[in-house]
Order: C-alpha cells, then structure tokens, then sequence
C-alpha cells in the first residue's frame, strides 16, 4: 500500500481466523481487541497475522466514565499488552463498564459533565504516560444518556482532546445510529468535534428493533452510513478504517467486498490508490 494511504482492515475474530489468514493480502490493518491479549492464550493464526500485518489495539474496558482512578491491574496488564505487542496506536471507548469493583458487563453511556471530564483527561493522561504509540478515543452508541449528563457529546470529546491531544476513534455506524434515534444532526456533530484529530474510522451495519436502531454488528454497513463515511472522506484524513462484523459473517468475500467499498470511497477523495498489480508475463508459444 502507498505510504500515507489510509489503511482498510478489520476486527480479529477467531471464527475468522483461516479465512483471515488466506486473504491476507487484501487485509491492510488487523485491529486486535487489547484484552485478548491479556490472557495466555495460545491462538497462532493470532500471531502469525499480528507479524504480517500493521495492528490496532482496540480496548473495551478502561472505563474512561468510573469516578474512581483506573485500576491498577487493568492498567498492568494494559501496559504489559502494549510494551509486548508491536501496534500503531490503542483505543478504547467514551464509556462506563465497571464503578465501585461492579462490573456492567456492556459499553455504558458514561456521565457527560465537568467533574466527568476532568476524571477522564486524568486517566486518559496516566495512559499516554506509559504508552510511545497515541491514545485514541471512540464514541459509543447509547439508547438513553446517562442522567445528570450537561455536556454534549462533541463538546466533550472535544474538551478532552484539547486537553490531551489524544486522537479520535469516530464510529461513523455509532454517530448515525445516536443521531437517528435521538433526532441531531450528524453534521452538525461533525463539524463540533476536531475532525484533525481522527486517527482511525469505525463502519458496521445495525438492524432495527423496538422502533430504534440498535448497534448489533451483524448486518452490511447501511447506505445511510457509507454517505457519512463520504463526508467525513472529504474532509479529514484517517489513518485507518475498519469493517466491524461480530456476527452473521457469511461469505468472507463478501466482508472483503465491504472493504474495498471503503476503498473506493476513499480513492474518491485521495486517500488511497489501487495497489499495484503484478503481472505474471508469459511468452506465447
Ligand atoms: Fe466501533
């Protein structure tokens, strides 16, 4: 891939793991959930591919939103995860999993105001402390905000990222799917949020459920959601977009097939370019 393209990958998922290995080749990044990596577990096609390809560490339990500092362990074995394995950067999530040694078990919406904000840039700091790759943080879905929230969530992602430099995560499937079910306009968020300083794209596909949208991962990315992803093409530069699929995955060529959709909409905007082919030359007879 050209250097300074923007990288099309996917999330490792052990149901995937031959097919991941086999199409390697069309794979730009691997993102690798952290915390799989905090056990000992022995999953070579992991590791094989975590050697050919540029890898995304994405955590899911740092719990930016918990009033409490960041757990001691979780903090050892992240900063073990991060110093063993290579990685371009780390990410986790704008929300609550665990508060007062309670674990919520899901991505819970945290509490958006300023006591929040400043417990969040605190912890964000510890973990830029101990880390030479950037910190990126992602927006969640969420089906009601959390009580006592006064900030806006592009406020308050871009409050922390004045104050951290940390990079963004945007989930565009997340932001369509918040912006739908709580009626805001996702430009309008866009154009809130520092747009300079994402670093790596979510897409996914939702279904509908109780008259709402709900995040499930389990379908192709909407049409609504490659339009958004179009916007934010045209006027920022990630430097990675992955296809999030947790269920439901079908034929792989078909997830590849979503990948290269992203690609080209990304060459549509110059920020990426076919890779070159090559050509077997054979002599006529
Ligand atoms: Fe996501």
């Amino acid at each position: 891939m050209a250097k300074g393209h923007t990288h099309v990958g996917v999330n490792y998922k052990a149901q995937l793991r031959d097919a991941l290995l086999a199409h390697a080749d069309r794979i730009d990044i691997l993102e690798v959930t952290t915390e799989k990596l905090f056990i000992q577990d022995d999953d070579p096609i992991l590791r094989d591919l975590m050697r050919k390809l540029p890898v995304s560490l994405h955590g899911l339990d740092m719990s930016l939103g918990s009033s409490s500092q960041l757990d001691d362990s979780y903090l050892r074995k992240l900063q073990h995860a991060l110093v063993t394995n290579d990685h371009l950067w780390f990410s986790d999530h704008l929300s609550l999993t665990k508060e007062g040694g309670t674990e919520v078990g899901h991505l819970m919406p945290m509490r958006l105001g300023e006591a929040s904000l400043g417990s969040a840039v605190e912890k964000v700091k510890v973990v830029q402390a101990f880390s030479r790759q950037p910190f990126l943080v992602e927006n969640i879905t969420y089906y009601y905000p959390m009580p006592g929230s006064d900030l806006p969530e592009a406020e308050f992602l871009t409050r922390l990222v004045q104050q951290t430099d940390c990079g963004l995560l945007l989930d565009v499937n997340n932001l369509y799917i918040n912006a739908v079910n709580h009626a805001f306009d996702p430009d309008a968020y866009l154009d809130a949020i520092p747009l300079d300083h994402v670093v790596e794209i979510h897409l996914a596909g939702g279904s509908h459920k109780f008259g709402m949208l709900i995040d499930t991962h389990a379908t192709d990315v909407w049409p609504a959601v490659w339009g958004l992803f179009e916007k934010v093409c045209a006027r920022t530069r990630p430097r990675a977009v992955i296809v999030e699929r947790d269920s439901n995955f079908g034929a792989f060529e078909h997830m590849l097939m979503e990948l290269d959709i992203a690609r080209e909409i990304l060459a549509r905007h110059g920020l990426y370019a076919p890779r070159p082919v090559s050509v077997a030359m054979t002599t006529a007879a």
